[in-house]
């Protein structure tokens, strides 16, 4: 079985990952890690030299390699993963992938990602907090049919353990 959690940028899903894999003693794959060890620069790095959309075609065959590996696995994608090309498509289509939507109030997101702004090339131009908030606001609208689709969607808005608890319960 595989794990699949997908939701916005400051949702939780690599500490909601880690510690879900950890319980059920399956092993970790925090996608954009994984890419930015294959090419050895960061994302904001990659997003300037390479521009987006290798980044989206990069991450998609990542994605996929993983996606064949005959390993029971959780998998943290990008928070823009699921919402290009037929990526959602495809996780829906394997019975062994079950998908998994944080879901995160959008005061919370806008307070994890102020600080972080810098090093995430899709919201690095915002020049206030209002402003982060708004473009969030209109970014979830528009990725939501996507993220909506996931088998199940588990809120993450207090502390990582329960919320691993809640996806524990719904999974067995
Ligand atoms: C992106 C989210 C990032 C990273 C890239 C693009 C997005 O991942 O893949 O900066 O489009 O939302 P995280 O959600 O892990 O920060």
């Amino acid at each position: 079985m595989k794990i699949i959690l997908l939701g916005y940028m400051g949702s939780g899903k690599s500490s909601v990952g880690k510690l879900l894999a950890n319980k059920l003693k399956y092993s970790f794959i925090d996608l954009d890690s994984q890419i930015e060890n294959n090419i050895e620069m960061s994302i904001a790095e990659i997003f300037q030299v390479k521009g987006e959309i290798w980044f989206r075609n990069y991450e998609k065959q990542v994605l996929d390699e993983l996606l064949e590996r005959d390993e029971a696995m959780v998998i943290s994608l990008g928070g823009g993963t699921p919402c290009y090309g037929t990526v959602m498509e495809e996780l829906l289509q394997h019975p062994n992938n079950i998908t998994v939507y944080l879901k995160t109030d959008l005061d919370i997101l806008t307070d994890r990602l102020w600080p972080e702004m810098a090093s995430r090339p899709i919201i690095s131009h915002l020049q206030t907090k209002e402003g982060l908030k708004d473009f969030i606001r209109k970014h979830l609208f528009e990725r939501f049919p996507y993220y909506s689709q996931a088998k199940f969607t588990v809120e993450n808005n207090a502390d990582v353990a329960s919320t691993v608890e809640k996806i524990v319960s719904r999974l067995f």
